[in-house]
């Protein structure tokens, strides 16, 4: 029969490597939660007007990459993009603002993006994100950057520097675009088909074009920096103190738009140049509350891309507690067997067990390639003598003892 594999862009991740996921997870999640953030947890599918709106019509996400469907009653719906759009959502639809004045939320992740699959870019890919609603000062800003160098330095990741820049606010940004559309007047030509578009549309768009005669268009284009008025200045010199301050590796760069278009004075990447990849992406967007429907709150986050951060992880040795392996000769050990297991998992010992029928070496045999280190035997000779047998399968020894001693034994073993 034919197999059915998985589709294209999306992988598997298997129990060997589950652990270094959570060891990722968990270091995000603890410093996120040492900052005051609390967890919010998403649904995978939203209308596909709150991306519309939210992230911009006229991007490459929403444009060429979302997963888009209609329901049993032909309502528009798609598989979440990103985590930003739909935590505003949820922070307006249950009224969060009214509870607490600053919200400090975070939330981890599937994200779904139909974009081409090569090395670190996956159609189904995972991002822890953080997102502080309410809040207007740079320190803000300051402080998920913050998160994101502690949480990299635990994970002793290499080479990362934070890319940095402003966009502005509307003032600053209207200026700037019509700066823009003025120099690239007689460059139109020189652009790829999208970026003819994206010209007239949306033309800071196209400093994020891969493509290289957009690039060499692009290069010596004005710098929005030059543009910013004097409170969108002040933001980015204070965040930039922040940064010096914290001893935050970090490079201003002025191109830097991001691939989103909500986004309002800061944005920023982490970016690992010996992969050629950003492992995180952030920014502010105040203005996207009141875009998707809720009230005048600004707002600032990141999201780290989990899959692009495992292959950076030097040290992939993970300390496991192995479980005890059971092994059970004949159906009257098995009956005894598995309460004698009860009482170790109370005891939070781990344990698995074969129940299939072999002989004792089989399961030796089996043992010793699962790489176990020790085993307990039950048979009936051990059942008349209402004891078991603790054997040591690196060096063979073994030693009768009672349900209560083999507790006791195993946890000095396995320190628990
Ligand atoms: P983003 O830059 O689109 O930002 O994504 C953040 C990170 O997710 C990227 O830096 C990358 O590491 C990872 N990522 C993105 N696409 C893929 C993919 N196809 N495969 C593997 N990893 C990927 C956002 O999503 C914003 N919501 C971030 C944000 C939060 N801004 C404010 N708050």
């Amino acid at each position: 029969m034919e197999i059915l594999n998985r589709l294209r862009g999306m992988k598997d991740i298997l129990p060997k490597e589950v652990d270094l996921w959570k060891k990722i997870e968990s270091v995000f999640i603890e410093t996120s939660e040492l900052f005051g953030f609390k967890e919010i947890r998403i649904p995978i599918m939203e209308n596909k007007f709150l991306f519309e709106r939210g992230i911009g019509a006229n991007t490459d996400i929403v444009m060429k990459e979302m997963y888009e469907f209609k329901d049993k009653k032909g309502r528009e719906i798609a598989l979440r993009p990103e985590g930003t759009a739909s935590v505003v959502r949820a922070y307006i639809e249950n009224k969060i603002y009214n509870v607490d004045k600053i919200s400090r939320l975070y939330y981890y992740g599937p994200m779904f993006r139909y974009d081409r699959p090569q090395k670190g870019r996956y159609r189904q890919f995972y991002q822890f994100g953080v997102e502080i609603l309410g809040g207007r000062h740079p320190y803000f800003d300051g402080e998920v950057i913050q998160i994101l160098d502690i949480s990299f330095k635990k994970l002793e990741i290499e080479n990362y520097i934070f890319l940095v820049n402003s966009l502005g606010c509307e003032i600053c940004k209207v200026k700037y675009i019509k700066e823009i559309k003025e120099y690239l007047i007689f460059k139109v030509s020189s652009l790829c088909n999208d970026c003819k578009i994206r010209a007239d549309k949306n033309p800071l768009r196209i400093f994020d074009c891969k493509n290289l005669s957009c690039q060499d268009v692009i290069k010596d284009a004005p710098s929005i920096i030059e543009f910013l008025c004097d409170n969108c200045k002040h933001h980015f010199d204070i965040l930039i103190d922040f940064l010096s301050k914290f001893n935050i590796q970090f490079k201003i760069k002025p191109t830097l738009v991001r691939g989103l278009d909500y986004y309002t004075k800061t944005v920023f990447e982490v970016f690992v140049e010996k992969e050629n990849t950003a492992i995180a992406g952030g920014g502010r967007y105040d203005n996207l509350v009141k875009e998707i429907g809720g009230p005048d709150i600004p707002a600032v986050g990141f999201a780290a891309g989990i899959d692009r951060i495992v292959p950076l992880i030097k040290n992939k040795d993970i300390e496991r507690k192995e479980a005890i392996r059971f092994i059970f000769l004949g159906e009257r050990a098995k009956m005894k067997g598995i309460e004698i297991m009860k009482k170790f998992v109370e005891e939070k010992i781990i344990v698995d067990a074969d129940y299939e029928e072999r002989s004792l070496s089989e399961h030796l045999r089996i043992a010793n390639k699962l790489g176990k280190k020790w085993c307990i035997i039950l048979g009936d000779n051990e059942i008349e003598k209402d004891i078991i047998l603790l054997k040591n399968m690196e060096n063979g020894f073994q030693i009768e003892l009672n349900v209560k001693e083999a507790i006791t034994k195993i946890k000095e073993i396995i320190k628990c």
